[in-house]
């Protein structure tokens, strides 16, 4: 089929894309960009993307994702480090010619791991392989259709691989095939509109002579294996076609408090966040302890006539809102009750925010700590020089 289709490419402006055979390979033949840019804007829609974020993506395949990330033009100054690996030679190589010259900062490599429908013949077993980068590489790791292909062994190893490789407060975002009962899985949730009819201990297989053509996992192993390599499920789990499920890595408790999501990047006098959205973990001592976070409010924040709102909520519940009317630093302290020394999920979100790449990124600038009660305020902040903006503040 590749060369009718190249020609057919060719003829409907498709010229860019991969081959047929590249692109039957991840199953998407035909909606090689569509796809690819569903997860991009789910991505963007998640907030997991930020300045200079480090990407891995495991079972890159053919580079839908990767090419959708490296095209996408609001991206563009945003110097993401991506890195994408394959089991699947053919693939790899062509993501070396086609996409790496457009972004040179998106890198590929092939690993001859084995996967019994991917790689039959390779010389590693997955279940053994280690990846080629130290522990802490990535703050953002993607496993698109990967873990539906991966046996039981492979699995662990590879979520084990995910913890490593993440960063704490970094991110997998994954999918699966899920199911809640063995019952479930032999009917085939008709969400995946697939069957799981051989069921093994904790996964289950559409075919016995293909194995991992198919593969679906009972969630509560999914969830304990994860808690077990210290990686949290984002709640909620989206189920659907592929249910779609973000892990994070949970900072140890050296790291107090840690960026969870919505984070640009951190400065010399603290975190400075970009995202009208934006958590942290965070270890209070437990028992009541109060929460205070120093930070500075630009004035490009304030239209006339408005006050900018900060609401914050700990694991879910809410600590409340405040109003603010005027730029300024400010110290936003409540009550916390933390029944364990685990860390727990902050979550801010203000009323207004400008994205990085809007106006000059230095007027963008709100900078955070943390203290407990028993520790000292945060230390005072160093506010940006604000430039004088488009809007004439
Ligand atoms: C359905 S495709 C998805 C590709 C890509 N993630 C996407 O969404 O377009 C599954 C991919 O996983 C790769 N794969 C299979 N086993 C693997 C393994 N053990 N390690 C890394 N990649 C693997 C396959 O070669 C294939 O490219």
């Amino acid at each position: 089929m590749d060369l009718p289709d190249a020609l057919f490419r060719r003829a409907v402006g498709r010229g860019h894309w991969p081959p047929y055979s590249l692109r039957a390979f991840v199953g998407g033949a035909q909606a090689f960009e569509e796809a690819g840019s569903w997860f991009v804007d789910e991505l963007w829609r998640l907030g997991l993307l930020a300045r200079a974020i480090r990407i891995g993506d495991i079972g890159c395949g053919c580079g839908r994702v990767a090419y959708g990330l490296a095209t996408d033009p609001r991206l563009r100054d945003w110097n993401l480090e991506y890195t994408g690996m394959d089991v699947d030679s053919a693939s790899i190589a062509w993501c070396q010619t086609h996409i790496t010259p457009k972004n040179e900062r998106f890198r590929f490599y092939h690993a001859d791991y084995g996967n019994p429908s991917y790689n039959p013949g390779g010389t590693v077993a997955a279940c053994v392989s280690a990846f080629p980068h130290p522990s802490g590489s990535f703050d953002l790791v993607l496993l698109t259709s990967v873990f539906t292909h991966l046996l039981e062994a492979d699995f662990r190893h590879y979520l084990a691989e995910v913890s490593r490789l993440l960063a704490p407060g970094g991110i997998a975002y994954t999918t699966f095939f899920l199911y809640a009962s063995s019952a479930e899985a032999a009917a085939g949730a008709s969400r995946h509109g697939i069957q799981f009819p051989f069921l093994r201990q904790h996964h289950a297989v559409n075919r016995l002579d293909y194995p991992s053509n198919a593969v679906a996992y009972e969630e509560s192993f999914v969830r304990r294996v994860a808690e077990d390599l210290g990686l949290r499920i984002i709640e909620p789990v989206r189920y659907g076609v592929q249910d779609l499920v973000a892990f994070t890595k949970v900072p140890a408790e050296k790291d107090q408090v840690a960026l969870a999501s919505g984070w640009h990047g951190l400065e010399k006098d603290g975190t400075r966040w970009t995202e009208r959205k934006f958590a942290v973990f965070a270890t209070p001592p437990p028992g009541h302890s109060k929460l205070r976070f120093r930070f500075y409010l630009p004035e490009i924040l304030f239209e006339p006539g408005h006050s900018v709102r900060l609401s914050v909520d700990a694991e879910g519940t809410q600590l409340g809102a405040h109003e603010y009317d005027a730029p300024g630093e400010y110290v936003y302290s409540a009550d916390v009750l933390a029944s364990t020394s685990d860390p727990i999920l902050i979550r801010f979100e203000l009323s207004i925010a400008y994205g990085p790449s809007t106006i000059d990124e230095r007027e963008l600038g709100l900078l955070a700590g943390f203290a407990s009660e028993a520790g000292p305020l945060p230390r005072r902040l160093q506010p940006f020089q604000f430039q004088p903006t488009q809007r004439g503040h």
